[in-house]
């Protein structure tokens, strides 16, 4: 029988590569696949306090095991920045080519362009709460390259390769990125159980 879970998100792109990532033997869920239609703020000031609020949120409401992601693109010499505050980087009409914009205009031409994502995953399931976290380390490209993925693909390099996220196949990406690694905690977990 397949494990069901509901993942707080509507985002194709994550529900594809998780559901990749996960295989067979589970069936994800997203928000409005349960019926779930609310706006969800996010307003915790850490990957893992917005993680949780979402996951709590579902969990409660539809009496589900949910699980939920954070994830931040982290630069070293901005201090972490955009991080917690990727999605919305560019400020109100921001996009993710806004978003782009101003992070190459932040760094310029600055040599030290060392980066990671990193993605917190929370499950709550029967009023537990568990964190999960995933990191890859990499840089910022000088300019973007690629036309997969989404957000800031274009511009993430993981360390190891010559190529963006964007110009690498789903299947690597899928495999070594940030989420790829905190799913895979999650999923040991709920081998385990
Ligand atoms: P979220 O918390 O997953 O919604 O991600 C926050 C921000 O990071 C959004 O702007 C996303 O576009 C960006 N982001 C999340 N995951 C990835 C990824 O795998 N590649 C590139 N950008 C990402």
């Amino acid at each position: 029988m397949k494990t069901e879970l509901v993942f707080a998100t509507n985002n194709a792109h994550k529900l594809h590569e998780i559901r990749a990532i996960l295989g067979n033997d589970y069936l994800v869920h997203s928000l409005s696949e349960v019926g779930c239609f609310d706006e969800i703020r996010e307003t915790g000031d850490t990957l893992q306090a917005n993680a949780e609020i979402k996951a709590r949120y579902v969990s409660e409401r539809y009496c589900c095991t949910c699980f939920a992601d954070d994830t931040g693109l982290e630069v070293d010499c901005l201090q972490g920045a955009p991080g917690v505050y990727s999605a919305r980087y560019a400020g109100e009409d921001c996009n993710s080519e806004r978003n782009i914009d101003k992070l190459l205009a932040a760094l310029g031409g600055t040599e030290n362009r060392a980066a990671q994502f990193r993605t917190v995953i929370a499950l709550a399931e029967n009023n537990c709460l568990l964190f999960f976290e995933g990191v890859i380390r990499g840089r910022i490209a000088f300019e973007r390259s690629g036309e997969g993925g989404f957000g800031y693909d274009s511009v993430f390099v993981p360390d190891g390769y010559d190529k963006t996220f964007a110009e690498l196949p789903p299947e690597i990406k899928n495999s070594i990125s940030h989420r790829a690694v905190a799913t895979k905690k999650l999923v040991a977990y709920l081998m385990n159980k």
